[in-house]
């Protein structure tokens, strides 16, 4: 199967036209001479922009203007916020997608440069761990995947997962000033609610990883959550009582997956132990239940061991590290 077709860059074109023009009403026939389609196209793609909450004025008889700033994640408008060449330096973006990691590891497989980063308004399939779905509102969250291509072996997998969390919490802190707590491996949490889960796929051989997946979901905007997800997730808006701006999050979030990509790259694994250590409260001491195929355990957290795992030391005195698996906080 071929991967499914993305926005029209031509969209893309339209928005930036209308953002560029922001002061004035431009005309229809002006609009469709400048990104190449027919009126009827730019009425059809206004209707489809007014679906997603852009507030644009005016009809084909006045020509068009937006109300306010969109905040969608096209790459016109996230892109001028991030570096040249880093992560996100190609950006596909999709109004809907089954699942942004489902594409990127498509592409991953059809020869995608590192870099790339997959990005929908809305998931009709998104994917959480352990085969969970991932609630995924339009126009509401941010829904992102990245594909690396790490001179790395396998090993250093579970460093990757700890570099996206402490990516995300910096990303999301930056330009709301919200500080988020990171639950083990890399949930991002605010009153103990989790607003952030990210999901890493990948594909190697025994020695080399061929391409990795990070997938990030980050809830923004949504005023509501699903009842049978209240109590235990959230979103920056539900916390802050405030709408934060979703292409400066994604923005943030690309430069900051750079930043610690590199830090991983030239400084080691202990580098982002290091500062997952310092940033999360899971780190020691927190009492916790984990969830394993074999059952439910009670323990307390002892740090992290040099390759990304968590020491626990079981309420029956064993001290294990947890490669992989679920954990919550005990009340
Ligand atoms: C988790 O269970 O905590 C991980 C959730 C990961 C969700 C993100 S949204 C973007 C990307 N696409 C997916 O289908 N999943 C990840």
């Amino acid at each position: 199967m071929t991967t499914p077709a993305p926005t029209d860059r031509r969209i893309d074109k339209l928005i930036r036209l209308l953002v560029e023009n922001a002061t004035v009403v431009v005309p229809g026939p002006k609009i469709a001479a400048e990104i190449g389609v027919t009126r009827a196209t730019v009425w059809d793609w206004i209707e489809k922009l007014r679906s997603l909450g852009v507030e644009i004025k005016g009809h084909p008889a006045t020509g068009y203007q937006l109300a306010r700033l969109p905040d969608l994640l096209i790459p016109s408008l996230v892109r001028p916020d991030i570096g040249e060449g880093g992560i996100g330096h190609r950006m596909v973006h999709y109004f809907r997608a089954d699942s942004t990691n489902t594409i990127a590891l498509r592409m991953a497989s059809e020869g995608a440069d590192h870099g790339t980063a997959v990005v929908a308004e809305e998931q009709t399939a998104g994917r959480g761990r352990f085969g969970r779905v991932w609630y995924s509102e339009k126009s509401s969250g941010i829904y992102v995947s990245v594909l690396l291509r790490p001179p790395l072996a396998p090993g250093a997998a579970p460093a990757l997962t700890l570099m996206a969390g402490v990516a995300a919490q910096a990303a999301v802190e930056r330009p709301t000033g919200l500080v988020t707590d990171i639950r083990w491996p890399n949930d991002l949490l605010l009153n103990n609610k989790k607003l952030c889960g990210i999901l890493t796929e990948m594909s190697a051989e025994v020695d080399r990883l061929h391409a990795v997946v990070i997938g990030i979901g980050i809830n923004v905007n949504h005023r509501e959550i699903p009842d049978e997800l209240r109590s235990i997730a959230t979103s920056l808006r539900l916390e802050s009582g405030k709408t934060h701006s979703r292409i400066q999050i994604l923005a943030a979030l690309l430069r900051e997956l750079e930043h610690y990509y590199q830090i991983l790259l030239k400084q080691g694994v202990e580098a982002i132990v290091n500062r997952w250590t310092a940033v999360s409260t899971y780190a020691r001491g927190k009492r916790i239940v984990v969830r394993t195929p074999s059952g439910e355990f009670r323990a307390t957290t002892a740090g992290l061991e040099s390759n990304g795992a968590l020491r626990l030391r079981y309420d029956d005195g064993r001290v294990e590290p947890l490669v992989a698996g679920e954990i919550t906080q005990l009340e």
